[in-house]
């Protein structure tokens, strides 16, 4: 089997969800269930005795030291974080107790579980981090994409503590041999995409009537990426990657957020028009800017192609028309996450797990 932390939220529960669709190999699920964490993203599963949830801290060395040991994971795949950039600027405490000591005790943790396996076993096992294009910090608008070479140059709280886990993850393969593989991603969008990020806030704020919010003069250029191909591209890494390298996975779509705002408009005019006949871009609203927000972001994910064959599957017209459906579909999920229903019944399903 294979361990998969932070399996509630966005990514990680798109990623248990692919995996179980497309193999029989069973996943341990460890969250934490924070606010970003949501144990209805994983309810088609409820019934699937090859998922195993369980409610707990990555930097719970005493857990994690019983999991490994009871369930014994051929890998582990940590999309453990606090990920919410503007969260991290108001409280940056939380990013550095997960993001950092949280990754530094998962790396023991399995450091010494990897140590103690037989041979073949030893040799088999994998640690798969999962990292953000953010290290990178930002482009100058000519400036060429995002290689795996670039400097980490980190500029928010949420970015630094990342790079500071992806730097413990590279130190624990120099120092001792602990068998990783690093990617570092572009923006993702898609189902289960917590409505507090840009792309399901324009979705939901829009269907509430509420104002769009652009933070200052909306050209901020990010690479966004459809969350069901960066699921594909961990996978194909897990699988074949090179040992200690890491893997930039992008979707080569580069745009400014004003036009993914507007694009999200027509389509909500099409698949939903407003009942008075207006177009949902009379709620974009320009709001001050975040502190120190970076201007653009690109990710050159060639090694990944040429090395591994991996490709994006959609593209961004199809993955948002995708997202926008899924949204449009699923109100229910929506509601839900707003009222914070889901984390009463959380608190009564895992009080003792
Ligand atoms: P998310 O905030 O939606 O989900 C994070 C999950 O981790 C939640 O389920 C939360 O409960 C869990 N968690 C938080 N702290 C924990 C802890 N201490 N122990 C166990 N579980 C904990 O984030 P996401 O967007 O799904 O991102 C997943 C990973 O991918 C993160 O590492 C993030 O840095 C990275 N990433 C995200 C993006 C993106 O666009 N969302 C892009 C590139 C990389
Ligand atoms: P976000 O989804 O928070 O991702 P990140 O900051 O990690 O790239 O934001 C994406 C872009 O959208 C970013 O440039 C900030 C901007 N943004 C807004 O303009 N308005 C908003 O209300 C939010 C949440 C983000």
């Amino acid at each position: 089997m294979i361990l998969v932390t932070g399996g509630a939220g966005f990514i990680g529960a798109n990623f248990v969800l692919d995996w179980l669709a497309q193999c029989d190999e069973p996943v341990l699920n460890l969250d934490k269930l924070t606010y970003a964490g949501n144990v209805h993203n994983l309810d088609s599963l409820s019934q699937d005795t090859r998922h195993t949830f369980v409610q707990g801290d990555i930097a719970d060395r005493t857990l994690l030291d019983r999991l490994l040991a009871q369930h014994r994971p051929r890998a582990v795949v940590n999309f453990a974080a606090e990920s919410h950039v503007d969260r991290s600027i108001h409280g940056p405490e939380d990013f550095i107790q997960t993001n950092v000591v949280g990754t530094f005790r998962l790396l023991e943790a399995v450091r010494q579980h990897w140590s103690g396996l037989p041979a073949m076993e030893k040799e088999a096992f994998r640690f798969l981090h999962v990292s953000t294009d953010e290290v990178y910090g930002t482009l100058e608008p000519e400036a060429p994409a995002f290689t795996e070479t670039h400097n980490y140059e980190p500029n928010s709280p949420y970015s630094a503590s990342k790079a500071a886990s992806d730097h413990l993850v590279r130190a624990w393969h120099h120092t001792y041999g602990l068998p990783v593989l690093t990617t570092n991603c572009s923006n993702n969008y898609g189902p289960y995409h917590f409505p507090e990020k840009l792309i399901p806030l324009v979705i939901v704020n829009a269907l509430a009537g509420k104002p769009l919010p652009i933070y200052g003069d909306g050209r901020q250029i990010r690479d966004w990426l459809y969350v069901r191909d960066h699921c594909s591209a961990i996978r194909r890494v897990l699988e074949a990657g090179r040992l200690g390298e890491t893997y930039n996975v992008g979707g080569w779509n580069e745009s400014a957020n004003i036009d993914i705002v507007r694009l999200i408009c027509s389509l909500l005019d099409e698949l939903r028009p407003r009942a008075d006949g207006q177009s949902y871009a009379a709620q974009i609203t320009h709001v001050t800017d975040r502190p120190g927000h970076d201007r653009r972001y690109a990710i050159d994910a060639r090694k990944l192609e040429r090395e591994l064959g991996w490709k994006p599957a959609e593209t961004f017209e199809t993955g948002i028309r995708k997202t926008v459906q899924w949204y449009l579909e699923h109100p229910e999920w929506v509601a839900q996450v707003q009222s914070g229903a889901y984390r009463d019944w959380v608190q009564k399903q895992y009080q003792s797990a």
